[in-house]
């Protein structure tokens, strides 16, 4: 069965007897991983009750595009910006004509309308209904616009007649919904990524830190989501939005790092050491700010915890990704950190080039990997961090499948 993990699924129900198969229909859409929520035409609710559907997909329905208090909790706008798919099913001829007309005159044809997201139609209607010219022509102008359909199934229907009209099995339906969303590389992986700097205090307003801007970790973190992965994100202070549908928890110091990564290694498959963790902090931090005195001062430092290191030693040692920032030797450092780390890639970075790595928008890497057969690389020539993370996402993908 493919999958929908990550994917946001707005089901809308239109009045028709198939309806009664909707509520299993939710069930199959969140069996595959997707999150659901309904919309229900006035017919709809005559042959199922909101409150069915509501307790299946766990959310409140949405029925009503007049209905105040419904606008003010998720208004028809905020819900065809959620969808990353709209499901009707079981779409009726009526609901196909209003679409190719272009209405907008009920919740269903209005979200219809505002949302970007792809469409897909399960229709059912009695077989003479389906095959009447008005019903052809309303499909092949909805085709045009690139809306999908999965069905109609042929068959007895429930008014007697057999032939072609009756809803696709929902099974079917959840299966043509995942095979529109192409990359389900790591689909049920739990994935743990460390991103940005951490932050070694001196005293209560001053600490050592560096220039990681969080980008790198931030867009792994995107195009781990996008392949179907559950992904916690361990982050330093950076100024980034969190990614929708990840869990971040936020850090300050090194030590912080390490104690929240320790605590996700029950449940990870995948870990990430993106963050620029800072090798040394302060022996010890002031408890008061230091003051100026003599002309010269020094700091004593002390070495941090290898966090890679201690998750790759760990009893639970997930997948690990380790990155390399070098200033020369590229190959040659980044392998070294390879073995000694116990890594299972690593994702070399040339820093000495200042358009590329910390803090823009850029990057440019070797990828080095052990495998069966020895280890493997591949050098991907500067891109946006955003098309990186995707090739770093599908080699981590490719070299789990293998
Ligand atoms: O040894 P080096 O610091 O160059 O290794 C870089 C890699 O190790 C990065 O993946 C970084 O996230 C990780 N690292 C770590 N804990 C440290 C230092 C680096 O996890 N204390």
């Amino acid at each position: 069965m493919g999958h929908l993990n990550n994917r946001r699924v707005l089901l809308a129900v239109c009045g028709g007897i198939a309806a009664y198969k909707s509520a299993e229909l939710v069930r199959k859409l969140q069996d595959s991983g997707a999150e659901v929520r309904v919309i229900m035409t006035r017919g709809a609710q005559e042959f199922i009750t909101p409150l069915t559907l509501q307790a299946l997909s766990g959310n409140t329905v949405h029925h009503s595009l007049l209905d105040e208090e419904a606008e003010r909790g998720m208004g028809h706008i905020e819900l065809a910006r959620w969808a990353d798919l709209m499901l009707i099913a079981p779409a009726t001829a009526d609901c196909m004509a209003r679409l190719a007309a272009g209405r907008a005159d009920d919740l269903l044809t209005t979200v219809a309308l505002a949302t970007s997201a792809p469409m897909l139609l399960a229709p059912a209607m009695n077989q003479q209904m389906w095959k009447d010219l008005a019903t052809q022509a309303n499909l092949a102008t909805l085709v045009e616009r690139g809306m999908h359909f999965a069905g109609p199934d042929s068959g007895e229907q429930a008014c007697g007649d057999i032939g072609p009209g009756r809803m696709l099995d929902p099974v079917a339906i959840a299966e043509s919904a995942a095979s529109l969303f192409k990359s389900g590389a790591l689909a049920g992986q739990r994935v743990v990524i460390t991103a940005g700097p951490t932050r070694e205090p001196l005293d209560p307003v001053r600490y050592i830190s560096n220039h990681s801007s969080g980008k790198m970790g931030y867009a792994l973190a995107r195009a781990a989501i996008d392949a179907g992965a559950s992904v916690q994100l361990v982050s330093g202070p950076v100024a980034l939005a969190v990614p929708d549908r990840v869990n971040c928890h936020s850090v300050g110091t090194a030590q912080e790092m390490l104690d929240v990564c320790m605590t996700l290694l029950e449940d990870c498959d995948i870990f990430i050491g993106c963050a620029a963790v800072a090798d040394y902090r302060p022996l010890s931090a002031c408890e008061q700010k230091i003051k100026k005195s003599s002309q010269e001062m020094s700091l004593q430092l002390t070495r941090n915890p290898d966090i890679l290191a201690s998750v790759t030693s760990h009893i639970a040692k997930p997948f690990s990704v380790g990155f390399a920032a070098e200033t020369e030797n590229l190959r040659e450092h980044a392998l070294g950190k390879l073995e000694r780390k116990g890594l299972n890639m690593i994702v070399a970075n040339d820093v000495s080039d200042s358009s590329i790595g910390f803090n823009s928008e850029n990057n440019a890497a070797l990828l080095l990997w052990r495998e069966a057969e020895g280890n493997g690389e591949l050098n991907v020539e500067q891109c946006s961090k955003d098309v990186l993370a995707g090739i770093i996402i599908s080699k981590i993908a490719h070299l789990r499948r293998a």
